[in-house]
């Protein structure tokens, strides 16, 4: 069982190992096989979905009466039946009528959606209904409503797990885990570096996160470090990039959901070289704001263009590479730089995120003024 896990923007810590829960599956199968034993009919196991999907499957296969299977999902659609229930049953698979009907959830809180639920199979004709719950927080539960067979009684916390959700996410760990309310998750501050080449992103990168603790995601380093470490996602970049095909945008957007996720204790991100689009900068908005966060400003970097040529020209000098060197490349760099740029700062001065600040001086000047903006973000 994993340690600390987490689930959209909360932490959740261990609370029930799939072992135990077996277990009482076990028990709680043992006593409907007792009193279906010799029963006079088919029963129809109803699996309200989803979130009963996990353990009805590890129930009915621990089932030794004959039994149909049937699956339904409540929708909070408001229409009204002859019992008053203002609720909707979707996707019933069978019909019910003069039927013996078992139905298998996840978990009982308050009793509303399974007493509005048995109220809605006597109203579709069933002839009888027993319910059966892996889970029950008997604390909450204010029903009257018998509850036939409990697998578990837990205490009045939100968990997730073993198909439970915490805003539909969180249902594929095989364990049971509890919400930790001593870790107040702080949403985590996202920053983009923008500039021209020659702007000095990667300098002023360097000394960010070097003085405000950011974590500095560079999609050209995430790439080289898949590729060198021969994950499938690497081997997938390598191929691409061989036949001199870009890397699709979901391949960068997955490289980047995953630092977001082996990362839960940064304070926060600073991206450079992302988003380069404004699909990238659509995605990238959606994939933060699922996590309760966002980009909170963009620095842009800004130089004339006539620096930027400048300063070009004597790097590819002092590296030797010659095509740098001339102009006319150069020129179409910078103007390249501009015609891909300028939508995507669109984008973030419609956000009212976007941030300038002069690129023009000494490293440490140009450092002053990046700090005096984090620092209205990130005080110390
Ligand atoms: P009730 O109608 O108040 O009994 O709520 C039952 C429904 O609430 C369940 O089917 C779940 O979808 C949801 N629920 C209640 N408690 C939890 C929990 O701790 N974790 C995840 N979902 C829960
Ligand atoms: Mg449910």
């Amino acid at each position: 069982m994993e340690g600390r896990i987490l689930v959209k923007d909360r932490y959740f810590v261990p609370y029930i190992p799939y072992e135990r829960l077996e277990k009482a599956i076990d028990a709680v199968a043992e006593r409907i096989n007792h009193d279906f034993k010799h029963f006079n009919g088919t029963p129809i196991i109803l699996c309200v979905l989803n979130g009963s999907i996990l353990f009805t499957g590890e129930l009915m296969k621990r089932l030794t009466f004959p039994c149909e299977f049937s699956s339904i999902r409540l929708s909070s659609y408001e229409g009204t039946l002859s019992t008053g229930v203002t609720r909707k049953v979707l996707g019933l698979t069978s019909s019910i009528k003069g039927r013996t009907v078992i139905v298998v959830e996840d978990i009982v809180d308050t009793g509303k959606t399974i007493t509005d639920l048995h109220a809605l199979l006597l109203d579709a004709g069933a002839a009888d209904v027993k319910i059966c719950t892996m889970l029950l927080k008997p604390d909450v539960y204010k029903k009257d409503l018998k509850l036939d067979y409990v697998a578990m009684e837990i205490e009045n916390r939100f968990i997730v797990g073993f198909g439970l959700d915490y805003d539909q996410l969180g249902r594929n760990y095989k364990d049971i885990y509890i919400l930790d309310n001593s870790v107040e998750k702080t949403a985590m501050k996202h920053f983009l570096i923008f500039g021209p080449p020659g702007a000095g992103k990667g300098t002023q990168a360097a000394k960010i996160i070097d003085r405000f603790g950011l974590r500095h995601v560079s999609t050209g380093d995430l790439l080289r470090r898949e590729i060198a470490a021969g994950t499938p996602l690497g081997l997938q970049a390598k191929t691409l990039i061989d036949k001199g095909e870009l890397v699709p945008d979901s391949v960068v957007e997955g490289m980047i959901a995953s630092e977001l996720d082996n990362n839960p204790d940064a304070k926060g991100f600073i991206f450079d070289g992302f988003p380069r689009t404004t699909a990238q900068a659509e995605h990238l908005d959606a994939m933060l704001s699922a996590r309760g966060e966002k980009i909170n400003a963009v620095i842009s970097l800004m130089i004339p263009d006539e620096t930027v040529f400048e300063r070009i020209r004597h790097r590819a000098e002092i590296e030797n590479r010659v095509d740098d060197t001339k102009p006319e490349i150069i020129r179409n760099r910078i103007d390249t730089y501009h015609a891909k740029t300028e939508p995507v700062i669109a984008f973030y001065k419609g956000k009212g995120v976007y941030r300038e600040i002069d690129g023009l001086g000494t490293i440490d000047e140009v450092f002053g003024k990046v700090s005096a903006l984090l620092d209205e973000y990130l005080p110390a």
